[in-house]
């Protein structure tokens, strides 16, 4: 038996934009993204980098989404996460839309201050249609009685931003270097403000950036191993990236603040980092390894302080920056970290990662244990309320994402009730398999199996302990 969580807590499913949205209907699919132009890619696809599935042969969401909201209800939910992706509202570009930065010595843009037609001259760039189609898709889930955790971007941008292909051959080629460059947190405070004004107090919760450390490291570090667009291995790059993601994040959190009463707040995607023995070196790298991984970026976006020579300290404090009114969090596996002088991490880390004991499609640890005490570390630092907006399990046959979900969620209520934490909701990724990035449709992680020539749905065993916890009854 669960014992109760808190009243207003809520319980949901989560996707995202571009794992799920595109199918059959011409109108569901957006080409003009950097991912779709990297998984189509030949090159890449023969560099080995992506699966070579399609993601516009996906779940087909942006028809569906009815159907599938009726199945995320018919789970006991009040609740669902999804995104609105960027380039699908702005096919075009956004450069000669007019509108200020408030800019620090460095020229970096600080707040951003609409002109008077700013809004104007952004609707008639607009696909008013797909913005339509956003806001009923938003009217729809409270229809099926489920609020909306609403992430402005979930990792693909628009291509008039990125070219990932030619950054990925020779970055001093490519004249559309994505979030290396400035003009893209320039534009992301466009598209900001615009959906702030659009959306505004629809959702019942805003995350500006899915897991920017991700963005950044995957693209910009593991770049040969993760198949994240554009591939690249450079520590100088993944923390640029990373800086100017925490900019990016700024300036939507300053704007939306303004035009919405709604907590807004960023996503991060800490693993456990255990040590894997006694040896004191062994702690020491689980410690690096979580600050380089989660808490560099968290420090930048949380309290404006940036550790720009990557030195364990910050060395710069930004005055009135970001801020996020709730951390969230998307938590998955436990990582056994051994120091090792053998083994490097990305070239610059002294240290391995054992593999997993109970393992995940993915070779993911599966550890329940690890979610409270990434809780308890993220709480006792930043002290904010928090959502676990990602929690779930690449298990294609189904055998274990039952028992992974009663212990996630017991350790959870362990964390609310024995730690006395503040968190506020939990996501269970996934409402339906999805478009896994790299890894194309071979990972599944949905409560609902998709069969992607058919788009049905079929509800997984699984699934009904999800529904039986929602619903506040016996497991
Ligand atoms: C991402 C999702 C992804 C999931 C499983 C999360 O980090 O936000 O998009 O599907 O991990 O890999």
């Amino acid at each position: 038996m669960l014992p109760k969580f808190p009243d207003n807590f809520l319980w949901g499913t989560a996707i995202s934009a571009f794992q799920t949205e595109m199918g059959n209907s011409e109108q569901s699919i957006c080409s003009n993204l950097d991912w779709y132009e990297w998984a189509n890619n030949e090159k890449i696809k023969s560099e080995k980098l992506v699966s070579g599935d399609r993601p516009q042969d996906g779940d087909d969401f942006w028809d569906l989404y009815e159907n599938d909201f009726k199945l995320a209800k018919s789970l006991g939910n009040n609740a669902i996460r999804f995104s609105i992706e960027w380039g699908r509202i702005f096919k075009d570009e956004t450069f000669s839309v007019p509108g200020e930065f408030r800019r620090d010595e460095r020229g970096e843009p600080l707040d951003f201050i609409p002109a008077s037609n700013t809004l104007e001259k952004l609707k008639q760039i607009a696909d008013m249609d797909a913005v339509d189609h956003y806001l009923n898709m938003i009217k729809s889930a409270n229809k099926n009685g489920l609020k909306v955790a609403l992430t402005l971007y979930h990792w693909p941008i628009p291509l008039w931003l990125h070219d990932p292909i030619r950054a990925h051959m020779n970055l001093d080629n490519a004249e559309r270097r994505g979030w290396i460059d400035g003009s893209t947190i320039e534009e992301f405070a466009k598209y900001s403000y615009f959906a702030s004004l659009i959306f505004r107090n629809l959702p019942e919760l805003w995350e500006t950036i899915n897991e920017p450390e991700v963005i950044a490291l995957n693209g910009y570090l593991f770049g040969d191993t993760s198949g994240f667009p554009p591939g690249l291995s450079s520590v100088p790059l993944a923390f640029q990236v990373e800086r100017n993601l925490a900019f990016a994040h700024n300036l939507a959190y300053r704007t939306l603040k303004k035009n919405t009463d709604r907590p807004v707040g960023i996503g991060t995607s800490p693993p456990y980092f255990e040590p894997a023995g006694e040896d004191r070196r062994d702690a020491e790298m689980a410690d690096t390894a979580r600050y380089m991984n989660n808490e560099w970026i968290l420090n930048a976006i949380v309290n404006g302080e940036f550790d720009n020579g990557l030195t364990g300290k910050p060395d710069e404090k930004i005055a009135n920056f970001g801020g996020s009114d709730y951390i969230g969090i998307d938590y998955y596996s436990r990582m056994r970290v051994r120091y090792s002088e053998k083994s490097t991490y990305a070239s610059v880390l002294p240290l391995e990662f054992l593999p997993c004991i109970n393992c995940s499609d993915f070779q993911w640890d599966i550890y329940p244990l690890g979610m409270r005490e990434v809780l308890k570390w993220i709480y006792r630092k930043y002290g904010r309320p928090m959502y676990i907006l990602e929690n779930g399990i690449a298990d294609s046959k189904d055998e274990k994402r039952e028992e992974y979900i009663i212990s996630h969620i017991k350790a959870l209520h362990d964390s609310i009730y024995e730690d006395r934490l503040d968190v506020r909701g939990y996501f269970h990724w996934s409402l339906i398999d999805n478009y896994e990035w790299s890894s194309g449709f071979s990972k599944r992680f949905g409560l609902h199996e998709v069969d992607y020539v058919t788009k049905e749905r079929k509800r997984r065993k699984s699934a009904e302990a999800y529904e039986r916890i929602c619903k506040g009854m016996d497991i």
